[in-house]
């Protein structure tokens, strides 16, 4: 061999070469004779003990409305592009039953696929094999997708039926579980993380969803709790169900651990490849854009017809929503929590955006401890992942009284300051109907750093309310008068003028443009184009010290 050949032409594994000086160059390669048993048993093992997990367990996992662990990665992945890891891989624990049993996968299925031709990286539990608990090995190969999918910048998607920590295998599980929270932190605003349960997610499993960015849900078939209803009743001698412990209900309505909640698996992993096509494969790539759509010049005179004049009067902010982001198509994040404030994912002339609106129909639209930490978490969400955010402000303040000091709306609300603080993202703020208080500045005003503000004519920025500014300031007044009544009126109505109308804040800076409403899209959407190569440089230190 001569010094220039490369050394793989070394490689005893170049069987052809040899083959063609005996002269046998058409014959294929014969594999070494004793592979072939082992072939034909690894085969036979695989298709018995990976493809269904034991027969009877699949037909209860069917009767109870759920798909097995390969039948959802069919329906989530693109058509034969599912790549499996790990696939042989067991558990080494002997007692407590376990050395007798030792299935193939370990109860995890992990490797990677494409969802509309973007690669992604996915472990699905298998509930027909230990309940889909975890086990050292299950978690190994749940850690080893982690790294592969944070080495390659891709999405990790965790779809979740499991009985939590696998008892028989004591620490080990803790510590897989252990091993799963770190990498999840790691990958924490570099890639996108997507918790799917669809069974039980109990104990340590339930920290997985609670980590993720986006969280979905089945109703009926899933639970996520700490401890099962057994537990509950021997520690506290409450009886409950599962669905009533941790049901789709209990985290999509009221906790906000799910963020979406559906109705069968279909749906289910129908929306998570809707989501996926929204959001950028890593934080150093753009959100995928669609084709522009006009919207720079696109009038929608129906904005004014469905925003009352009256400040008090309701009108659904989703209906605004519509007529601003491209088709009226938008997927909305925790429709049911929270309801006083919406947040939802869009597109404006074919751009992905973050959408964060007070909701007039529901408590009027007040922020509250839920709803500063349902749009924090969502600003967050869209800053790490390059997602610029559009704020529409129709907001009378901060929800007051006893019940939400205590709930603490102020470490609450700081949360949602501090996130768009921290956000360098576009933003663009839109001041419908009107911004009071300290909610004002929360919705992203230029004080905490908002690039674009915009204003409809109509609008009130103050303060507070022009009675409740009244009251307050002319109390001494109003008691000596003769007719209280004509004189707040008469108050009421120059305080309107000199301050709450938008002209006061645009002549001062804190409002860039008094905008017509028919042209609310436009001027969102040209806005945005001017900030698109927006970039700044935060301040170098650790990380900051969000309330959490
Ligand atoms: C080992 C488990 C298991 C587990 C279920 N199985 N959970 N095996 N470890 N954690 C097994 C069952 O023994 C059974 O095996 C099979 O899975 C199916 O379980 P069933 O109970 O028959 O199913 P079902 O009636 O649907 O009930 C599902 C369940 C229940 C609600 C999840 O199994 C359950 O309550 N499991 C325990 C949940 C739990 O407390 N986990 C530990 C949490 S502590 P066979 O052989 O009979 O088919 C934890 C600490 C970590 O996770 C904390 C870190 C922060």
């Amino acid at each position: 061999m001569s010094a220039s050949e490369p050394d793989f032409v070394r490689v005893p594994v170049l069987r052809p070469n040899r083959r063609r000086l005996n002269g046998d160059a058409a014959k294929p390669p014969e594999p070494p004779e004793r592979s072939m048993p082992l072939l034909r048993e690894q085969r036979a093992a695989l298709r018995e003990e990976t493809a269904t997990g034991n027969r009877r367990a699949v037909q209860r996992q069917h009767a109870l409305g759920k798909r097995t662990a390969r039948e959802r990665l069919g329906l989530l992945l693109d058509e034969d592009s599912f790549v499996e890891i790990g696939t042989y891989r067991r558990h080494q624990a002997q007692g407590l039953k376990m050395g007798g049993s030792r299935p193939y996968t370990d109860g995890v299925i992990t490797g990677s696929g494409t969802v509309d031709g973007r690669q992604v990286f996915v472990y699905a539990q298998d509930f027909t094999i230990f309940g889909g608990s975890l086990g050292a090995a299950h978690a190994a190969k749940i850690h080893r997708l982690m790294d592969l999918a944070l080495e390659a910048g891709a999405p990790l998607i965790g779809l979740n039926d499991s009985g939590g920590a696998r008892i028989q295998e004591g620490v080990g599980a803790l510590d897989g579980y252990g091993g799963i929270f770190h990498r999840s932190v790691q990958a924490s605003g570099v890639i996108p993380q997507i918790s799917v349960v669809l069974g039980p997610c109990a104990g340590g499993a339930a920290y997985s969803p609670a980590l993720a960015d986006v969280t979905f849900m089945v109703w009926d078939t899933a639970q996520l709790y700490l401890t099962g209803p057994d537990v509950v009743e021997a520690v506290t001698g409450e009886r409950v169900t599962h669905a009533e412990l941790g049901g789709a209900e209990v985290h999509g309505t009221h906790s906000g651990v799910a963020t979406f909640v559906h109705e069968d698996e279909e749906s289910c992993l129908a929306d998570v490849r809707h989501l996926l096509s929204l959001l950028p494969s890593n934080n150093l790539e753009p959100p995928p854009a669609a084709e522009e759509r006009g919207a720079t010049t696109d009038e929608r005179p129906r904005l004014a017809e469905i925003v009352p004049v009256e400040a008090g009067k309701p009108y659904d902010m989703r209906a605004v929503v519509a007529e601003i982001v491209d088709d009226g198509d938008f997927l909305e994040f925790h429709t049911e929590w929270a309801r006083n404030v919406v947040c939802l994912l869009a597109r404006v002339d074919g751009e992905v955006v973050g959408v964060v609106g007070n909701q007039p129909i529901v408590l009027a639209g007040v922020l509250d401890a839920d709803a500063a930490q349902k749009a924090a978490r969502f600003v967050r969400f869209c800053d790490a992942f390059g997602i610029p955010l559009v704020t529409l402000v129709d907001v009378p303040g901060f929800l007051p009284g006893a019940d939400q000091e205590r709930a603490g709306v102020i470490r609450h609300g700081a949360k949602l300051l501090y996130a768009y603080c921290e956000a360098t993202v576009p933003r663009v703020q839109v001041i419908i109907r009107k911004a009071y208080g300290g909610a004002y500045i929360v919705m992203d005003s230029h004080s905490i750093g908002g690039d674009l503000s915009l204003a409809w004519p109509t609008n009130e920025i103050a303060v507070m309310g022009a009675e409740g500014a009244v009251n307050v300031i002319f109390r001494k007044e109003l008691a000596a008068a003769a007719d209280p009544d004509g004189l707040r009126a008469e108050l009421v109505a120059e305080y309107t003028e000199q301050l709450a109308h938008p002209y006061h804040a645009a002549e001062r800076g804190f409002v860039d443009d008094v905008i017509d409403p028919a042209q609310t899209r436009a001027a969102v959407a040209r806005g945005l184009v001017m900030l698109r190569d927006k970039r700044t440089a935060p301040p170098r230190r650790k990380h900051g010290n969000i309330p959490l």
